[in-house]
């Protein structure tokens, strides 16, 4: 700390204790010789009188036991660069702190470990752990029941764009995920781009315009069966979701659903997961991980 605000903190903290002295002192009242007076303060509540006489003596050295108290703890804690004789630090503190939780719960943390993630969801106080996690680092996005939003998928059915096996879902926190959709709306121009989606509707179970949807088939044949497979179920290595059951990640709110899929073809996608190795560590994900796989439909 520079000596100005060392300064500065120490005059305050001399200003305040001689002013609260200063207090005491002058606005204690000395006990009559005579003891006990008739003398009142001039107040009347509802008849009832205010008499002036001193505070008892043991109450007055009670303010003159704090202020000493104020001065010993002072002595003993750090103010400004005056380190106190016990050379306590916040930053020590929070490091025995950290020691204390990791002795108590690395323990905890290293028997889940070991524990493949499908099986977590049989130990509640491993579901409590990940219910923690979760509402603190990914309710935010995914929704506190994990349905998720536009653009953020449902965690909670089982269709997964990067594969739902709990080692799939603890990759995916670990390292994020990016989902890369090309724009397809220049090469397809907007009658290819307005047959493809008839012919996606009708993957999906959707009553179409068929004549529409079968010019659409060959060229999803020829652009998007590549990732999205020829039959529509998708491509878990690439995040490509599955066409065919009729759960959307990008369905626009308040936009038809023939929009939605039309505006994902004109522009393409690019969902971010972020990675959480580093932030989580390996041991809280894999809890995390096997909470996700519990609250999902199997
Ligand atoms: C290079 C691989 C690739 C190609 C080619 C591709 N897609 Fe995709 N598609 C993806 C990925 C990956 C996503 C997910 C994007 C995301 O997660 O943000 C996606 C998302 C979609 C979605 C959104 C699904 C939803 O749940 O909302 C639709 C619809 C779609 N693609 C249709 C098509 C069609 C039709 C074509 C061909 C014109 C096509 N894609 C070509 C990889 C591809
Ligand atoms: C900043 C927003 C954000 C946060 C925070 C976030 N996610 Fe995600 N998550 C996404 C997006 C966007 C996707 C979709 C990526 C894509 O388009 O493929 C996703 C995808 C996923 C998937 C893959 C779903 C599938 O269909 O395969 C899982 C599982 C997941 N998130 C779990 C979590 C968990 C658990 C957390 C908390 C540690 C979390 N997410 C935090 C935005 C977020």
């Amino acid at each position: 700390m520079s000596s100005f605000w060392n300064a500065y903190i120490w005059v305050l903290f001399g200003i305040t204790m001689l002013g609260l002295a200063a207090l005491i002192h002058f606005t204690r009242k000395m006990p009559d010789p005579e003891g006990f007076t008739e003398e009142t303060t001039g107040h009347s509540f509802d008849g009832i009188e205010e008499y002036n006489n001193p505070m008892p003596k043991w109450w007055l050295n009670l303010f003159w036991l704090t202020i000493f108290f104020a001065l010993g703890y002072f002595i003993f804690y750090p103010l400004g660069n005056w380190p106190g004789v016990l050379g306590w630090t916040s930053q020590g503190q929070l490091t025995d702190d950290q020691v204390a939780h990791q002795r108590r719960y690395g323990e905890i943390y290293e028997r889940f470990a070991s524990m493949p993630v499908e099986e977590l969801m049989d130990h509640p106080q491993a579901m409590r752990i990940g219910q923690r996690l979760y509402e603190d680092n990914c309710a935010l996005c995914h929704g506190q029941a994990g349905t998720g939003s536009y653009g953020f998928p449902n965690l909670t059915n089982n269709d997964w764009s990067w594969g739902g096996s709990g080692d799939d879902i603890k990759t995916t926190l670990l390292n994020g995920r990016q989902g890369q959709m090309p724009a397809m709306g220049a090469a397809l121009g907007s009658p290819g781009v307005r047959a493809v989606t008839e012919y996606v509707m009708q993957l999906s179970g959707h009553s179409v315009d068929t004549a529409l949807a079968e010019r659409g088939e060959p060229l999803y044949n020829a652009t998007c069966a590549a990732c999205h497979g020829q039959d529509g179920t998708g491509n878990q290595m690439l995040g490509a979701p599955n066409l065919t059951n009729d759960i959307w990640l990008y369905q626009i709110p308040g936009e038809s659903l023939r929009a939605s899929i039309a505006h994902t073809l004109n522009e393409g996608r690019a969902g971010n997961m972020p990675a959480w190795r580093d932030f989580l560590g390996e041991e809280r994900v894999h809890i995390l991980a096997g909470y996700v796989y519990g609250m999902s439909e199997r």
